[in-house]
């Protein structure tokens, strides 16, 4: 039998929380704001495919360990698939481990072929792992997230990544002092940022 892990169902819906309200601040229409609530939700779903020795293994995983875990997102695919849920719900969840810069996987898609949920949830994903408590650290406040992933920045969509910044500083109440994070200013003449105006 499959078990769907508790953790990664709260996980699933917190980022599912959160890419609602970043796609809520591109004025994406209703059916994309709720198709990227399921495809937050059910992004990890495949997990419960894996070996869970390998998925909870501490340390550091072998090469093969590493491909096994990395099969995640096509089996969470698979599986909404065969919910019945429409293919793009099922291909954001795909590319959920795709970089902007092309280093993920599973195909190594790049810059605007990665489908724009799947940018969000990218996002939203890893910051939602920086800050809730893991086994091996305490969980990272806000400035020590966004350090984290601003040495990663060319992971991200850059026109995502500074509306990312803008809702963490309006949801903290807080202010994102961009000097603070050497490479987030360097993004602003970044040639995708299709929302130029707005920064
Ligand atoms: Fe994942």
């Amino acid at each position: 039998m499959e078990i769907i892990n508790l953790e990664d169902l709260k996980h699933g819906n917190r980022v599912a929380n959160y890419s609602i309200d970043l796609a809520t601040k591109l004025n994406l229409s209703d059916y994309n704001i709720s198709s990227i609530y399921l495809s937050g939700l059910f992004h990890d779903i495949g997990k419960s495919q894996l070996n869970q020795n390998i998925l909870n293994k501490p340390g550091i995983l072998t090469e093969s360990e590493k491909a096994h875990i990395n099969k995640h997102p096509f089996y969470s695919y698979r599986e909404v698939l065969k919910m019945g849920y429409p293919k793009n719900i099922a291909l954001d969840i795909l590319y959920h481990h795709e970089n902007w810069n092309g280093t993920g996987y599973p195909k190594g898609l790049k810059n605007l072929e990665i489908p724009l949920g799947a940018r969000i949830l990218k996002i939203m994903d890893v910051f939602d792992a920086l800050t809730v408590e893991r086994p091996y650290r305490k969980k990272l406040n806000i400035n020590e997230a966004l350090s984290i992933m601003d040495k990663e920045i060319l992971t991200y969509d850059p026109t995502l990544y500074l509306l990312f910044t803008r809702y963490i500083a309006e949801k903290h109440k807080t202010s994102i002092i961009r000097s603070n994070f050497p490479n987030l200013s360097r993004i602003l003449d970044n040639k995708y940022l299709y929302l130029r105006n707005e920064f």
